[in-house]
């Protein structure tokens, strides 16, 4: 059965797609069998991905939004190993027509338990907050792997994230566990980085990841070009704390 992991933080901008996006691309070139869920309606993993948005005709929205239709019917093939669920700005509106719905959180799980397609590793990108799509990225996760930018204020949005993952946690989906926690855009050069990296393993100790994901040029601009930094730039530091940090969460 699929490890499936939901990439999470309310913070915006940490590092959350650039992370789904590289850490699929080293597990799938590690020979893993990995799905990749698009549950942002700004579409970064996707277009990251190479894929336009504008241009999909069925994305994680028809999932969410009409039980009962297959995962098959909006896979998108990457590479070898590699599939994507994409999103669009459809999903926008996903917030206000599921709330009426009696089981808005649980509709990703549901396709995922029904799907026959093999797959290792399922990697769930989540949108910033802790609205309803994070809600799905939850529930039908076994691990929620943290990314925390190295910078003292994203500290506090961990622990509220925490506190969601336990309310979850009692309520909707009784495995959900941490998988761990790791930092990003963390500057070589700052001695505030390093003491934000410092206080993160003081606080939550051996759920930090060794690998650390440095502020890196080559990251930023990968997604112009439609690549993985992994692809963009296969020696730059942050492809090689990437392959690391795949290792660790996958052995
Ligand atoms: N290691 C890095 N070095 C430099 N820039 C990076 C790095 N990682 C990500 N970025 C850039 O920082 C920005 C935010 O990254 P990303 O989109 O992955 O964050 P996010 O948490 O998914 O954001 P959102 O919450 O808006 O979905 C992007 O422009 C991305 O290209
Ligand atoms: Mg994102």
């Amino acid at each position: 059965m699929a490890r499936t992991l939901v990439i999470a933080n309310q913070k915006g901008g940490v590092g959350k797609s650039t992370s789904v996006l590289n850490l699929g691309v080293a597990l799938a070139r590690r020979g893993q069998r990995v799905l990749l869920i698009d549950l942002d309606p700004q579409a970064g993993l996707t277009a990251g991905l190479g894929l336009d948005p504008y241009t999909l005709r069925r994305t994680v929205y028809s999932l969410l939004s009409t039980p009962g239709t297959s995962l098959a019917r909006v896979l998108c093939t990457i590479e070898d190993g590699l599939a994507l669920v994409p999103a669009n700005i459809d999903l926008a509106v996903a917030d206000i027509r599921l709330s009426a719905a009696a089981d808005p959180a649980t509709r990703l799980r549901d396709v995922l338990d029904r799907s026959r397609i093999p797959f290792d590793v399922i990697l769930i990108d989540t949108p910033p907050g802790l609205g309803v799509l994070t809600a799905n990225g939850l529930v039908a996760a076994d691990a929620v792997i943290v990314p925390v930018q190295c910078q003292y204020l994203a500290m506090r949005g961990v622990r509220g994230l925490l506190d969601s993952v336990e309310r979850i946690g009692q309520s909707l989906n009784r495995d959900l566990v941490v998988g761990g926690l790791f930092g990003t855009l963390y500057r070589v050069e700052s001695e505030h980085a390093r003491e934000v990296m410092g206080e993160l393993r003081d606080v939550f100790g051996p759920q930090v990841f060794e690998s650390v994901i440095p502020y890196d040029e080559a990251a930023a601009e990968a997604p112009l070009a439609g690549q993985a930094v992994l692809d963009y730039a296969p020696d730059s530091p942050a492809a090689l704390a990437y392959r690391a940090l795949a290792e660790e969460i996958v052995p």
